[in-house]
């Protein structure tokens, strides 16, 4: 099938209420009309997602994005200039005609513009914009390869739409512009020092810690940054010390899977198996949905995932939030 064809079936889909997914930048989708309040539901019962927990709109290009929205600040004309398209969400007041299902019911929307050229011809041809959660059971390992999201969902359910692997790897940084100080609701691959510039102002990170709020820390803005997420169905242990590792293995009780990265190399023999993870934060985060489902699907008692030892960047910091909430 050649890609036109492809994309004419995603439209047809998405024009009769359907679900496809689409690959972006961060994450594979799983998309519908954001303007059709039956597919959206759609979307929330296939995922199992929770009511409450509201979608990101996706849009074609910042023109788009403003149908979304209830005015557009002139910081978020900025930002959508230097970013879009990119992995950056910009949380707005919401316009009137937006279903309650796709904000869960709030005043504000999140919106964002995805880097992948197959969606952005996907989105302009559909001609409007397109809800699009990741493409995953709700609590489970983002899918960044269209096999990850066929794995999922039968074909007469989701259509998927193969772009190839995603190129970032972990989902976008989600930054609140409702409020008096533009607020980082979700880490990704953009932040503070690449947004205040932009914005002319300082950012402030919203505290996303595991559980904030069910452990009765400050209510987050962001429904989707509590609790457990990411996670495969194995139990996940971080080591940040490997001196006493061959016991952190024995301990595991039976077969593990070892994530480690250049420096902490771990070598293990049967019945445990090692992924090596980059070194590079950018590398780590483009392989690290894979390869937790490859290490989920050996079956084994635990996965042990080594942390890298330099994590001093908004990538890391990123990354090693995934991985906490993926041991939670
Ligand atoms: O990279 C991404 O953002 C991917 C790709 C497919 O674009 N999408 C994604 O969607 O990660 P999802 O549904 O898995 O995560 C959306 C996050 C959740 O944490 C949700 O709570 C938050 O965005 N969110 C959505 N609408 C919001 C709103 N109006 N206010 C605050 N947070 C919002
Ligand atoms: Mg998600």
């Amino acid at each position: 099938m050649s890609q036109a064809t492809d994309i004419q079936q995603a439209v047809d889909r998405l024009a009769a209420g359907g679900v496809v997914a689409f690959p972006t930048e961060t994450v594979y989708g799983l998309g519908a009309d954001a303007q059709n309040a039956e597919a959206v539901a759609r979307v929330f019962a296939l995922k199992g997602r929770p009511a409450e927990n509201p979608l990101i709109v996706h849009a074609a290009d910042q023109k788009m994005a403003q149908t979304v929205s209830d005015g557009w600040p002139v910081i978020a004309a900025a930002l959508a200039e230097t970013f879009w398209p990119g992995p950056l969400t910009l949380v707005l007041p919401k316009r009137g005609d937006i279903p309650d299902n796709v904000t869960a019911g709030g005043p504000t929307v999140a919106v964002r513009v995805p880097d992948h050229g197959l969606t952005l011809e996907l989105i302009g041809a559909f001609g409007r914009p397109i809800v699009g959660p990741s493409g995953n059971p709700s609590g489970y390992i983002s899918p960044t390869t269209a096999g990850h999201v066929s794995a999922h969902w039968a074909a007469d359910d989701v259509l998927v739409l193969d772009g190839g692997p995603c190129t970032r790897g972990i989902e976008s940084t989600v930054l609140d512009l409702c409020g008096g100080v533009p607020t980082i609701l979700r880490r990704g691959v953009l932040g503070a020092e690449e947004l205040e510039p932009v914005l002319g102002r300082g950012v402030e990170y919203a505290h996303s810690e595991i559980g904030g709020a069910e452990r009765g820390g400050a209510p987050v803005a962001s429904p989707g940054v509590i609790g457990s997420h990411y996670q495969p169905r194995t139990p996940v242990r971080l080591i940040e010390d490997v001196s006493s590792l061959s016991r952190d293995i024995a301990e595991a009780g039976g077969p593990v899977v070892l994530l480690s990265p250049p420096g902490r190399r771990v070598r293990v023999g049967v019945p445990h198996a090692a992924i090596d993870m980059p070194g590079l934060a950018s590398g780590y985060a483009r392989k690290l949905y894979a390869a937790l489902r490859q290490a989920d699907d050996i079956e084994p008692v635990q996965i042990i995932v080594v942390m890298p030892l330099l994590q001093d960047s908004e990538i890391w910091e990123a990354v090693r939030e995934r991985l906490r909430r993926a041991a939670s």
